[in-house]
């Protein structure tokens, strides 16, 4: 059997990806430190694909645990959604993101390295471009993280590529998700931030279920049709898809790939709020309010050497994202 590891498995995305993989036929392991997760969602994984999982809770910075863990177990390669991801966390702690988010990963290379696994998916996110120069951002656009959680992505799309370009036997697929949102179809897996959440989409939900009063909306003086913020909302499903696929292309063929994970298609902040009251039936209070700092007017991928190279593409659109967060979002897990 093939197997593999997914770090940070019991998070929002690696816990997707996990049952991704589980549903194609490998056999998972999980790592995670539970920082930001339960080990209770894994217990959700073997139900919903009937299978065991191999759960490890261990910290990637604990370089030893990670050599022992490599050591005993055989990993076809490994698929890293660990690590930390509030953008502004880490502009007041930058050196806890490094830590977590670069030497975290260097530990993982280590002993992927002593134990001969060579093949990587990587986490990165659309936010290493920086302030857009051209819409869509094609993955040659410049990279300019304007945040330190955004240069720990690119830091470490750098030491892979070094990896690679030094003759070594590393291949990666970095996928530079844009906007995550949704959840499983199952209403059983699926994000609860803890705290006021910080994404558009988890907000809304909350303010749906009435447990926040009104959305803020940051910003309706913007250069987009109805001035609100333009993003580019990729499913969870077709996200956790893209992982299973780019794993099986660098597997198969022995290359690296680096790719947007988006749809192309852009939608502003009422765009989600109309969506989402459509889903849930509910009727949304929002209050116009200033610009949030660091925000731009649009984000958008294009998407096309994700299926040109891998043969993914999105399957799923807003209406699907907002149905599957409100079922979520009222199911008691
Ligand atoms: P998440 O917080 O739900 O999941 C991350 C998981 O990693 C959590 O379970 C957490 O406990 C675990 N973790 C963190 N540090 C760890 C460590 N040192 N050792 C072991 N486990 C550790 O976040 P997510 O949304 O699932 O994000 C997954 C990855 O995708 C992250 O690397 C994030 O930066 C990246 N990403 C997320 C988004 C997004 O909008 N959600 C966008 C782009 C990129
Ligand atoms: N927004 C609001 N009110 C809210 C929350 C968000 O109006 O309460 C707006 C934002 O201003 C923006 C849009 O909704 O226009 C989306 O905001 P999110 O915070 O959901 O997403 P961002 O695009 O700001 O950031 C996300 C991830 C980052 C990642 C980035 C780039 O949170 O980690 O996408 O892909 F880096």
């Amino acid at each position: 059997m093939h197997n593999v590891l997914i770090t940070g498995g019991a998070g929002y995305i690696g816990s997707h990806v996990a049952l991704e993989f589980l549903n194609a036929g490998y056999g998972v392991a999980v790592l995670d430190n539970f920082s930001n997760s339960d080990a209770k969602t894994v217990e959700t994984l073997s139900e919903l694909s009937g299978k065991v999982v191999d759960l490890h809770q261990i910290d990637i910075r604990d370089q030893a645990a990670l050599n022992t863990l490599f050591q005993s177990h055989k990993f076809e390669g490994v698929i890293h959604c660990a690590g930390l991801k509030a953008v502004g966390e880490s502009v007041e702690l930058p050196l806890k993101y490094y830590d977590n988010n670069v030497t975290g990963t260097l530990c993982l290379l280590r002993a992927m390295g002593k134990a001969n696994v060579t093949n990587i998916v990587f986490s990165s996110s659309a936010t290493i471009y920086g302030k857009p120069q051209y819409l869509p951002m094609d993955e040659s656009h410049p990279q300019s993280p304007i945040n330190p959680y955004g240069n720990t992505k690119l830091m470490v799309e750098w030491i892979l590529q070094d990896l690679e370009n030094g003759g070594g036997a590393m291949r990666s697929a970095i996928l530079r998700y844009f906007n995550p949102a949704g959840a499983h179809k199952s209403g059983r897996l699926g994000e609860r931030p803890k705290g006021t959440p910080a994404n558009l989409v988890p907000f809304i939900s909350q303010v749906a279920s009435g447990q926040r009063e009104a959305l803020n909306v940051w910003g309706n003086d913007y250069d987009t049709a109805d001035g609100t913020g333009v993003r580019d909302y990729i499913h969870i499903l077709d996200l956790a898809n893209a992982h299973l696929k780019a794993f099986q292309h660098i597997t198969a063929k022995d290359v690296s790939v680096l790719l947007n994970i988006g749809t192309g298609l852009g939608y502003s902040v009422l765009d989600v709020v109309k969506a989402f009251e459509a889903a849930s039936g509910k009727t949304l209070a929002v209050n116009m309010s200033a610009r949030r700092p660091g925000d731009v007017a649009t984000y958008l991928a294009k998407v096309d050497l994700a299926q040109e190279v891998i043969g993914w593409k999105a399957k799923y659109g807003l209406k699907d994202m907002c149905e599957d967060q409100w079922r979520w979002e009222r199911s008691d897990v």
